[in-house]
């Protein structure tokens, strides 16, 4: 998988992806990340690469022309599945959305800033909007790196033990069970006793039972789905 990542501040990106399973991915060439700096792709000498908003209004909107050359750059290059737009107003990330993009070969995820990017950027370019939540970053490289996290850690032979990412929380729309390890009594905080029973389709049924409990008490809506 190839992800091209189009922000104004790659510096501010690229960090997660020097660390652990991301960085181990991309070692291993499980997935190949880009980073473009958007001001590359401006004509002008100030390097502008936000305006003023049409009808007026307080905040700064990102410009079309140099998100047009950088996609179009890209688009000569190879096929893109998806370009992706990371906006608060989005619809919000979710499981099922990590699972679909985690079998794309190729995106583009563009970050936004400032009052966000001038519409026709989203009508003509942009296939999917993500937001990671009800919430406003300051802009969309901290969501990028959730999203590009979410995705990465999906693709076969990222994480050692690869049945993992299937019995993690949303997978089943289900959220994990509790989980426990050594010392089986710590100051009498002792660990369930069926844990260490050795009995495993009944841990196996206490798990499901827990994690069914812990989803209908924290969130119903999941089960509803
Ligand atoms: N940019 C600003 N806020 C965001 C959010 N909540 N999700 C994705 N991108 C954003």
């Amino acid at each position: 998988m190839r992800i091209d990542i189009i922000t104004v501040l790659p510096e501010l990106l690229k960090s997660p992806f020097e660390a652990s399973i991301l960085k181990r991915a991309i070692e291993k060439g499980l997935v190949e990340v880009h980073f473009h700096n958007l001001r590359d792709y401006v004509t002008d000498n100030y390097r502008q690469i936000d305006d003023y908003q049409f009808g007026g209004g307080a905040g700064m909107v990102m410009m079309i022309e140099p998100i047009d050359k950088c996609i179009s750059a890209l688009k000569e290059e190879r096929t893109y599945d998806e370009i992706i737009y990371m906006t608060p107003d989005g619809v919000t990330l979710n499981q099922k959305t990590a699972n679909i993009l985690s079998l794309k070969e190729n995106i583009i995820i563009l970050c936004g800033h400032y009052k966000g990017v001038d519409q026709r950027v989203r009508d003509h370019f942009i296939t999917r909007e993500i937001s990671i939540g009800d919430y406003v970053l300051s802009g969309g490289e901290l969501g990028a790196a959730v999203l590009c996290d979410t995705i990465i850690r999906l693709l076969p032979g990222v994480l050692n033990d690869e049945t993992s990412a299937l019995t993690d929380s949303f997978q089943d729309n289900l959220l994990a069970p509790p989980v426990y390890t050594r010392p089986a009594d710590y100051k009498g905080w002792k660990v369930p006793e069926i844990l260490t029973s050795g009995n495993f389709p009944k841990i196996e049924k206490w798990r499901e039972d827990q994690a069914y409990k812990r989803t209908l008490e924290r969130r119903p809506d999941l089960l509803k789905e």
